[in-house]
Protein backbone atom coordinates (compact mmCIF):
# COMPACT_ATOMS: atom_id res chain seq x y z
CA UNK A 1 0.00 0.00 0.00
CA UNK A 2 0.92 3.40 -0.52
CA UNK A 3 1.30 5.24 2.60
CA UNK A 4 3.45 8.09 1.33
CA UNK A 5 5.40 10.01 -1.43
CA UNK A 6 8.45 11.52 -1.25
CA UNK A 7 9.64 14.30 -3.67
CA UNK A 8 13.26 15.29 -4.93
CA UNK A 9 12.95 18.98 -5.36
CA UNK A 10 15.39 20.53 -7.70
CA UNK A 11 14.30 18.79 -11.73
CA UNK A 12 10.92 16.92 -10.17
CA UNK A 13 9.23 19.97 -8.36
CA UNK A 14 10.94 22.75 -9.89
CA UNK A 15 13.02 23.76 -12.81
CA UNK A 16 16.29 25.20 -10.83
CA UNK A 17 18.59 22.87 -12.69
CA UNK A 18 19.60 25.79 -15.63
CA UNK A 19 20.12 27.87 -12.15
CA UNK A 20 22.77 25.20 -10.79
CA UNK A 21 23.75 24.99 -14.12
CA UNK A 22 24.41 28.95 -14.82
CA UNK A 23 26.30 29.26 -11.36
CA UNK A 24 28.48 26.23 -11.90
CA UNK A 25 29.18 27.43 -15.27
CA UNK A 26 29.86 30.99 -14.41
CA UNK A 27 32.65 28.91 -11.66
CA UNK A 28 34.42 27.43 -15.04
CA UNK A 29 34.80 30.04 -16.71
CA UNK A 30 36.22 32.12 -14.13
CA UNK A 31 38.85 28.97 -14.15
CA UNK A 32 39.14 28.71 -17.56
CA UNK A 33 37.62 25.71 -18.48
CA UNK A 34 34.59 24.48 -20.65
CA UNK A 35 31.24 22.84 -18.47
CA UNK A 36 28.59 21.50 -20.68
CA UNK A 37 25.20 20.53 -20.04
CA UNK A 38 26.05 16.74 -20.14
CA UNK A 39 28.79 17.27 -17.58
CA UNK A 40 26.16 19.06 -15.51
CA UNK A 41 24.31 15.56 -15.37
CA UNK A 42 26.41 14.60 -13.12
CA UNK A 43 26.00 17.15 -10.47
CA UNK A 44 22.36 16.38 -10.16
CA UNK A 45 21.53 15.49 -6.99
CA UNK A 46 24.81 15.65 -5.69
CA UNK A 47 25.43 18.45 -2.83
CA UNK A 48 27.01 21.64 -3.23
CA UNK A 49 30.76 20.55 -2.11
CA UNK A 50 30.65 17.28 -3.74
CA UNK A 51 29.39 18.99 -6.77
CA UNK A 52 32.11 21.26 -6.66
CA UNK A 53 34.46 18.72 -6.11
CA UNK A 54 33.42 17.14 -9.48
CA UNK A 55 33.20 20.49 -11.19
CA UNK A 56 37.55 20.46 -10.48
CA UNK A 57 38.15 17.36 -11.71
CA UNK A 58 36.65 17.46 -15.03
CA UNK A 59 38.48 21.29 -15.19
CA UNK A 60 41.52 18.81 -14.38
CA UNK A 61 42.04 21.94 -11.37
CA UNK A 62 43.36 21.26 -8.11
CA UNK A 63 42.84 23.60 -4.92
CA UNK A 64 43.10 24.14 -1.68
CA UNK A 65 40.29 23.85 0.89
CA UNK A 66 39.65 27.14 1.90
CA UNK A 67 40.05 28.34 -1.81
CA UNK A 68 36.82 25.37 -2.47
CA UNK A 69 34.79 27.33 0.58
CA UNK A 70 35.48 30.43 -1.28
CA UNK A 71 33.94 29.06 -4.80
CA UNK A 72 31.18 26.98 -2.78
CA UNK A 73 29.84 30.46 -1.43
CA UNK A 74 30.37 32.45 -4.64
CA UNK A 75 28.27 29.83 -6.44
CA UNK A 76 25.88 30.01 -4.10
CA UNK A 77 25.40 33.11 -3.77
CA UNK A 78 24.63 33.17 -7.26
CA UNK A 79 22.44 30.27 -7.48
CA UNK A 80 20.13 32.14 -4.35
CA UNK A 81 19.89 35.54 -6.11
CA UNK A 82 18.26 33.43 -8.97
CA UNK A 83 15.89 31.34 -6.68
CA UNK A 84 14.96 34.36 -4.33
CA UNK A 85 12.58 35.87 -6.95
CA UNK A 86 10.99 32.44 -8.18
CA UNK A 87 7.38 32.10 -7.60
CA UNK A 88 5.03 29.39 -8.32
CA UNK A 89 5.53 29.75 -12.34
CA UNK A 90 8.56 27.70 -11.91
CA UNK A 91 7.03 24.45 -10.88
CA UNK A 92 7.31 21.95 -13.23
CA UNK A 93 4.43 21.09 -15.02
CA UNK A 94 1.84 18.75 -12.80
CA UNK A 95 3.99 19.37 -9.68
CA UNK A 96 0.45 21.29 -8.01
CA UNK A 97 -1.73 18.99 -9.63
CA UNK A 98 -0.20 15.88 -7.79
CA UNK A 99 0.41 17.44 -4.42
CA UNK A 100 -3.06 18.54 -4.15
CA UNK A 101 -4.93 15.24 -5.29
CA UNK A 102 -2.52 13.62 -2.57
CA UNK A 103 -3.56 16.15 -0.06
CA UNK A 104 -7.23 15.03 -0.75
CA UNK A 105 -6.22 11.43 -0.65
CA UNK A 106 -5.05 11.92 2.52
CA UNK A 107 -1.31 10.66 1.60
CA UNK A 108 1.34 12.58 3.25
CA UNK A 109 3.89 14.09 0.98
CA UNK A 110 7.68 14.59 2.01
CA UNK A 111 10.51 16.48 0.07
CA UNK A 112 14.09 14.42 0.28
CA UNK A 113 16.40 17.16 -1.17
CA UNK A 114 20.39 17.72 -0.85
CA UNK A 115 19.74 20.99 -1.15
CA UNK A 116 20.26 23.46 1.90
CA UNK A 117 18.31 25.96 -0.32
CA UNK A 118 15.19 24.22 -0.54
CA UNK A 119 13.08 26.20 2.49
CA UNK A 120 13.99 29.30 0.23
CA UNK A 121 12.34 27.31 -2.87
CA UNK A 122 9.24 25.34 -0.76
CA UNK A 123 8.22 28.99 0.53
CA UNK A 124 8.61 31.43 -2.89
CA UNK A 125 6.76 28.50 -5.10
CA UNK A 126 4.21 28.26 -2.49
CA UNK A 127 3.98 24.50 -1.75
CA UNK A 128 4.94 24.45 1.80
CA UNK A 129 1.66 23.53 2.97
CA UNK A 130 1.41 20.53 1.10
CA UNK A 131 4.70 18.77 2.86
CA UNK A 132 4.13 16.81 5.91
CA UNK A 133 7.92 16.39 6.31
CA UNK A 134 10.79 18.65 4.74
CA UNK A 135 14.02 16.77 4.98
CA UNK A 136 16.94 18.73 3.11
CA UNK A 137 20.39 19.43 2.84
CA UNK A 138 20.92 20.64 6.31
CA UNK A 139 19.14 17.90 8.00
CA UNK A 140 21.69 14.65 6.97
CA UNK A 141 25.34 13.98 6.94
CA UNK A 142 25.23 11.39 4.36
CA UNK A 143 24.44 12.93 0.88
CA UNK A 144 22.61 10.55 -1.45
CA UNK A 145 22.97 7.82 -3.10
CA UNK A 146 23.17 7.34 1.02
CA UNK A 147 19.48 6.62 1.66
CA UNK A 148 19.60 8.77 4.39
CA UNK A 149 17.63 11.78 3.15
CA UNK A 150 14.83 9.80 2.06
CA UNK A 151 14.33 7.22 5.20
CA UNK A 152 14.70 10.22 7.77
CA UNK A 153 11.93 11.25 4.85
CA UNK A 154 10.04 7.93 6.14
CA UNK A 155 10.66 8.46 9.47
CA UNK A 156 8.78 12.22 10.09
CA UNK A 157 5.94 10.96 8.24
CA UNK A 158 5.45 7.85 10.17
CA UNK A 159 5.22 5.52 7.47
CA UNK A 160 7.06 2.57 6.87
CA UNK A 161 9.96 2.97 3.79
CA UNK A 162 8.85 0.24 2.00
CA UNK A 163 5.00 2.03 1.95
CA UNK A 164 7.13 4.80 0.15
CA UNK A 165 7.09 5.82 -3.24
CA UNK A 166 10.12 8.21 -4.57
CA UNK A 167 10.07 10.71 -7.55
CA UNK A 168 13.35 11.41 -8.36
CA UNK A 169 15.64 13.04 -11.75
CA UNK A 170 19.35 12.02 -10.89
CA UNK A 171 20.98 8.42 -10.46
CA UNK A 172 22.20 9.23 -7.06
CA UNK A 173 18.51 9.60 -6.22
CA UNK A 174 16.86 6.61 -7.80
CA UNK A 175 20.11 4.80 -6.25
CA UNK A 176 19.46 6.12 -2.56
CA UNK A 177 15.65 5.38 -3.13
CA UNK A 178 16.43 1.41 -4.02
CA UNK A 179 18.71 1.54 -1.38
CA UNK A 180 15.94 2.82 1.43
CA UNK A 181 13.32 -0.10 0.01
CA UNK A 182 11.27 2.11 -1.63
CA UNK A 183 9.59 2.23 -5.03
CA UNK A 184 11.12 4.59 -7.32
CA UNK A 185 9.63 6.77 -10.36
CA UNK A 186 12.32 8.33 -12.47
CA UNK A 187 11.37 11.20 -13.77
CA UNK A 188 13.95 11.43 -17.01
CA UNK A 189 14.59 8.91 -19.50
CA UNK A 190 15.56 5.08 -18.95
CA UNK A 191 18.78 5.83 -20.55
CA UNK A 192 19.78 8.40 -18.25
CA UNK A 193 18.58 6.92 -15.24
CA UNK A 194 19.01 3.31 -14.50
CA UNK A 195 17.07 1.10 -12.00
CA UNK A 196 14.23 3.00 -11.70
CA UNK A 197 10.55 0.77 -11.43
CA UNK A 198 8.94 3.17 -13.89
CA UNK A 199 9.52 6.15 -15.91
CA UNK A 200 7.94 9.48 -16.37
CA UNK A 201 8.97 12.60 -18.25
CA UNK A 202 7.21 15.00 -15.85
CA UNK A 203 4.89 14.84 -12.58
CA UNK A 204 2.31 15.52 -15.68
CA UNK A 205 2.02 11.99 -16.93
CA UNK A 206 1.48 10.71 -12.93
CA UNK A 207 -1.12 10.93 -10.43
CA UNK A 208 -2.55 8.70 -6.91
CA UNK A 209 -4.10 5.66 -9.39
CA UNK A 210 -0.53 5.45 -11.59
CA UNK A 211 1.45 5.49 -8.32
CA UNK A 212 -0.54 3.13 -6.77
CA UNK A 213 0.02 1.03 -9.79
CA UNK A 214 3.71 1.25 -10.17
CA UNK A 215 3.99 0.60 -5.97
CA UNK A 216 1.50 -2.89 -6.72
CA UNK A 217 3.00 -3.96 -9.65
CA UNK A 218 6.97 -3.68 -8.89
CA UNK A 219 8.95 -7.38 -9.49
CA UNK A 220 12.18 -6.19 -7.62
C1 LIG B 1 20.17 19.28 -5.46
C2 LIG B 1 20.63 19.62 -6.86
C3 LIG B 1 22.13 19.71 -6.92
C4 LIG B 1 22.67 20.62 -5.82
C5 LIG B 1 22.25 20.11 -4.47
C6 LIG B 1 22.73 21.00 -3.32
O1 LIG B 1 20.38 17.93 -5.24
O2 LIG B 1 20.17 18.66 -7.79
O3 LIG B 1 22.47 20.22 -8.20
O4 LIG B 1 24.08 20.70 -5.88
O5 LIG B 1 20.83 20.04 -4.43
O6 LIG B 1 22.07 22.22 -3.39
P1 LIG B 1 22.44 23.53 -2.58
O7 LIG B 1 21.26 24.42 -2.84
O8 LIG B 1 22.52 23.13 -1.12
O9 LIG B 1 23.72 24.03 -3.08
MG1 LIG C 1 16.92 16.40 -8.58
Amino acid sequence: EVRGVIFDLDGVLVDTAVHHFGAWKAIADQLGFSFTEAHNERLKGVSRMDSLNILLEIGGVTLAEEEKQKLAAQKNEQYVSKISTMDAGELLPGASNLLTELQSENIPAALGSASRNAPLILKNTGITPYFEAVVDGNDVEKAKPDPQVFLLGAERMRVPPEDCVVFEDAQAGVDAGRKAGMTVIGVGSPSDLQGAHAYISSLAETNAAHIRKVHEGRQT
